[in-house]
């Protein structure tokens, strides 16, 4: 090990005690990226100096995190995935429950992802004569990142954030309010917005009917992808969805448990 591991192993543990994070599950190249941003930003030529600079400065462990958990996301974003799940795996799950989906959304940043859901199951509601079964739905929001919690829970929007929504979703699904959209109250309410840090908490619910975490596990080393994927698997109900990132793989024990329906859209079920 050399000096310079020594000084960053120092500064990660230091830096998880302070935040509240598990950092040694993030890939590490990921890790040192994000840190040498900031320690540019703030002047520090070592992992030390930067540690000292933290010390000092309060904000900066606030910067550090917004800088480790990119929160970056949209509504629809891929819309080839929604259109995928839309296309037959959703409404099936859906009809076969009576509408009673359970869904997670783990890594959800400020909302857009289980808002998209919210609105794919309230449009399928409506054109299957439905429009009851809608209140049967129930969303877990979850994220490790508080300030973008605070925003999903707000369900309020920049005009930007719809760019790839199908524009009939957010005229029936949003209001306009004076910065922005907001999501309509009786989709908001099937969200429940909750802190949950996957690298050290359980799932809220025993089984999902569908559980979407995508382009969070790209983030974490592969032992911390397998051990998570094992636990979706073990949450998803008979039947029940799991939605990866296009660029995310499922690896290790899970690949027993689930099958593979989109291999581009990543979509994957577990044998009813
Ligand atoms: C790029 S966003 C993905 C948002 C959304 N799923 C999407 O695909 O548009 C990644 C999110 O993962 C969250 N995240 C990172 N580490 C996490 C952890 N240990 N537990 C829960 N969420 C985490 C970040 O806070 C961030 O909001």
């Amino acid at each position: 090990m050399t000096d310079r591991d020594v000084e960053f192993e120092r500064l990660t543990r230091r830096l998880s005690a302070a935040s509240g994070m598990s950092l040694e599950v993030y890939k590490d190249k990921c890790l040192r990226r994000r840190i040498a941003v900031r320690m540019r930003a703030c002047g520090a030529a070592s992992y030390d100096e930067y540690l000292a600079f933290l010390d000092r400065n309060a904000d900066e462990l606030h910067r550090l995190q917004d800088a480790l958990t990119i929160n970056v996301t949209r509504f629809y974003r891929n819309p080839e995935t929604w259109d995928a799940l839309r296309a037959g795996p959703l409404p099936a799950c859906w009809r076969e429950r009576e509408g009673a989906l359970r869904v997670w959304s783990a890594g959800c940043a400020s909302g857009e992802e289980p808002y998209t859901i919210a609105m794919i199951v309230a449009e399928l509601a409506e054109q299957s004569g439905r429009p009851d079964w809608l209140r049967r739905l129930e969303i877990d929001a979850t994220d490790v990142d508080r300030a973008s919690l605070e925003r999903a829970a707000a369900g309020e929007y920049r005009a930007e954030a719809f760019q790839e929504t199908p524009p009939a979703f957010v005229t029936r699904w949003t209001v306009e309010t004076p910065t922005g959209r907001q999501v309509r109250p009786e989709l908001r309410r099937l969200v429940h917005v909750t802190r949950l840090d996957l690298a050290r908490e359980q799932p809220l619910r025993p089984l999902y009917d569908l559980i979407c975490c995508r382009n969070v596990v790209i983030y974490f080393d592969r032992p911390m992808q397998e051990r998570l994927f094992e636990s979706f698997a073990g949450h998803l109900s008979p039947g029940g969805l799991l939605v990866l990132g296009k660029v995310e793989t499922l690896l290790g024990g899970a690949r027993d448990q689930l099958t593979m329906l989109d291999t581009r859209e990543r979509i994957y079920r577990r044998a009813a």
